[in-house]
């Protein structure tokens, strides 16, 4: 059994009220942590090699010592719960089941980036999980560890909870804090960073909800003890939010040496894929990451055994491997269709962008339009090639990651699964009767082409 650090109490009983996490050793890291000065904190959370949990695995020490700190300006931390990547549900159980965890990790992490005044932007479709964590606000408050002068030390800190509104370019750092502004949510162009100038142009870091929870352990335990759980550059546990054909969806905290066939068919996680089917791909990261054919999934291109951590999962980049992403992990059973998942990703992106830069706001109408003809046995030969253009077209031309986010996946569907999009151009009348049609490639497990 994998070592939890994050929801090993998720399930006792009564957990999302103080006084039971109290009772269970909870806020001794502010207790700790205020006691440091703001810079220790910093330099333990570089010791634990703790990397961003929102999806780029950016550094969170040194994201932190990045941070401006201009005489009479004040800065903000700013959690990103916005969490709207299909597939990724795991910030949404660590604030409904220990949302004291996460008010813990911000009181901890305000003190050590000098902010007075926080902020969780949640997306709006979280509709019953701000009362939950405005509920342990206000109980932290009550037991003076947030508020004015925490803890009698002096620190004061507000923890202000923000409804966004259902857009998922909102979880775009820049994007989260023009919303957060009172503003349409349109990414900024970077630079400035919002180290240098954030929320109302003020010095502001922003972090996902796991990445800041994790900064309970790393106090409790010490950044070099945290550092030792993992491997590599792949430190701490890991949420993972896993769903599709599984026989046991839901959220696993793993410990990042495990492989991803254990994490696949052993019972402690996915138990399996359901009624005997094969596996046929995985999307490893949440649906902006490229999905991944079985071969590849279980074994990388040096014929070794994947890893559920970010080196091994991207091994190979991206013509033999994927990404770690947000942990949204998708699996995908012999019967499922890449052409219409792409498809479904497609319309997605499209609907989601915010349309300020045309390679992203044309590119993803296009791309969703000729993955439908396609889907729908109407497509010709020359539009995989099309569709491949495209996406080439978008990726790195844009302001922001959607563009990247929208070419990613389809990018991955041609590259590894072009013989489906062949056989649907070449099988027309058997695109809608029989779904994908093609059974074939469970057995033997497709051998992807790589680009
Ligand atoms: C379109 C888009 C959506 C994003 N959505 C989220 C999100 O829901 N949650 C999140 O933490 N990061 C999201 N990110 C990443 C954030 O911009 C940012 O990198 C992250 O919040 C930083 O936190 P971390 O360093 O703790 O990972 C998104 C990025 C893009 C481009
Ligand atoms: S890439 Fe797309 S979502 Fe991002 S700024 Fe450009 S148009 Fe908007």
């Amino acid at each position: 059994m994998a070592r939890k650090l994050l929801l090993d109490k998720a399930n006792v009983p009564g957990i999302t009220s103080f006084e039971v996490y109290r009772r269970e050793g909870g806020y001794r890291s502010v207790e700790k942590a205020l006691k440091m000065a703001p810079a220790e904190i910093v330099e333990e959370v570089k010791k634990s090699g703790l990397r961003g949990r929102g999806g780029a695995g950016f550094p969170t020490g040194m994201k932190w010592s990045f941070i401006a700190k201009p005489e009479g300006v004040p800065r903000h931390l700013v959690v990103n719960a916005d969490e709207s990547e299909p597939g990724t549900f795991k910030d949404r159980y660590l604030m409904e089941f220990i949302p004291h965890l996460l008010i813990e990790g911000m009181v901890v992490s305000s003190f050590a980036l000098g902010s007075n005044v926080s902020y969780i932007y949640i997306r709006g479709e979280y509709a019953w999980i701000p009362d939950i964590l405005e509920k342990a606000i206000d109980e932290a408050k009550a037991n003076g560890f947030l508020g004015k002068n925490i803890l009698g030390t002096g620190f004061d800190c507000e923890i202000y909870v923000q409804r966004g509104a259902g857009a998922y370019i909102c979880g775009e750092e820049t994007a989260l804090i023009e919303s957060l502004e009172g503003k349409r949510g349109n990414p900024r162009i970077k630079p400035p960073f919002p180290a240098i100038k954030g929320l109302w142009e003020r010095p502001t870091v922003v972090n996902n909800v796991e990445t800041i929870a994790a900064v309970v352990p790393i106090i409790n335990e010490g950044g070099e003890e945290y550092a030792k759980i993992g491997v590599g550059k792949s430190t701490g546990t890991k949420l993972i939010s896993a769903c599709g054909n599984i026989n046991k969806p839901g959220v696993y905290e793993i410990d990042m040496t495990i492989s991803v066939e254990d994490f696949i068919f052993s019972d402690e996680y996915c138990g399996g894929i359901p009624n005997g089917k094969k596996l046929k791909a995985c999307i490893p990261g949440g649906s902006s990451v490229p999905i991944l054919p079985a071969n590849l999934l279980l074994t990388t291109a040096k014929g070794e055994k994947r890893l559920m951590n970010y080196e091994s999962l991207s091994d190979g980049g991206f013509a033999t491997g994927s990404m770690m992403g947000s942990g949204g992990f998708i699996v995908l059973d012999e019967d499922q269709c890449v052409v219409k998942n792409t498809m479904t990703l497609a319309r997605f992106y499209h609907h989601e962008s915010c349309g300020q830069c045309s390679p992203c706001r044309e590119g993803t109408g296009w791309m969703e339009r000729i993955l439908k003809k396609i889907d729908s046995g109407k497509g010709e030969m020359k539009d995989i090639d099309l569709l491949w253009d495209i996406q080439r077209k978008i990726e790195g031309n844009t302001i922001c990651p959607l563009g990247d986010a929208a070419a990613w996946p389809v990018a991955a569907a041609i590259r590894h699964f072009r013989d489906e999009f062949e056989w649907h151009v070449l099988n027309p009348e058997k695109c809608l009767t029989e779904n994908f049609g093609l059974r074939h490639y469970a057995d033997p497990i497709h051998v992807p082409v790589t680009a």
